[in-house]
């Protein structure tokens, strides 16, 4: 029978437990822990020295950042200048998740940096908040080249990194932007003018879809729908009881 060396067998358990992980699996049951842990018992060129590598959970965003590193794991990758992580504050009660980085975004490395992130910034100081107060991030990571829909493959191989990111954080409300954020969230198809308004939920985590600011930017003369993400952005303060500053509709 050919036997694999011990050391290739252990390099290749440790893969696949990084990529449960990664896909947001933190236990496997006893019996093939058990297993996994016989397979690497004849390591014995690896228990001479310590591992290098350690296929523990992130326990925080700077250790996530950190293990996704100069990420080529989708072709997003090639096109991209700076992997946009994201940003704001690790124990923010309040986490806004967009689609995934835009032009100024890429080259800055900053979540919602450019137009549509003033109106992001607006939003949020009009909830009397700061973007430091809040976290901002994005489904993907790496600009799409000329703003194109991410692919199936892209998406899966970069949603996990979102789910390690709202895990660490633990927030109190997620505000979905948009179509992709909420229904990549909500594991759904349904159109964002149908969500929003009400919560939904993300492992028990309230999720509040509203329309993306690019959107607002586009339909400009729609002051209708301004009013709709602020009234989403009401039941988010609410649900965090925090004070709803008042607004004022000017006809
Ligand atoms: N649009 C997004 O969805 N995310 C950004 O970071 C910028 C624009």
């Amino acid at each position: 029978m050919n036997r694999l060396h011990p050391q290739i067998m252990y390099a290749s358990v440790r893969e696949y437990l990084q990529e449960l992980e990664e896909s947001g699996v933190d236990g496997l049951p006893f019996e093939v822990a058990l297993q996994q842990s016989e397979l690497s018992r004849g390591r014995e060129a690896e228990q001479q020295q310590p591992a290098q590598f350690s296929t523990a959970r992130p326990q925080t965003l700077d250790e996530l950042f950190k293990r996704i590193g100069d990420c080529q794991r989708c072709d997003l990758s090639h096109g991209r200048t700076n992997l946009v992580f994201g940003a704001g504050y690790e124990k923010a009660r309040l986490v806004f998740v967009g689609e995934a980085p835009g032009a100024d975004e890429d080259r800055q490395g900053q979540p919602f940096v450019g137009e549509a992130g003033l109106v992001l910034t607006r939003l949020i100081e009009a909830m009397g908040l700061k973007r430091a107060q809040v976290y901002i991030c994005n489904v993907i990571k790496c600009r799409p080249s000329a703003n194109r829909n991410p692919h199936k493959d892209e998406i899966n191989t970069c949603a996990p990194f979102l789910t390690q990111q709202l895990q660490i954080i633990k927030p109190e409300v997620i505000v979905a932007l948009g179509t992709f954020a909420a229904q990549t969230l909500l594991e759904n198809k349904e159109p964002i003018s149908r969500m929003r308004g009400q919560f939904h939920s993300w492992h028990g985590i309230p999720v509040m879809p509203t329309f993306h600011p690019s959107f607002l930017l586009h339909n400009k003369e729609n002051k209708q729908h301004y009013w709709d993400v602020w009234s989403d952005m009401e039941q988010v303060l609410r649900k965090l009881k925090l004070p709803v500053p008042e607004k004022k509709k000017r006809a």
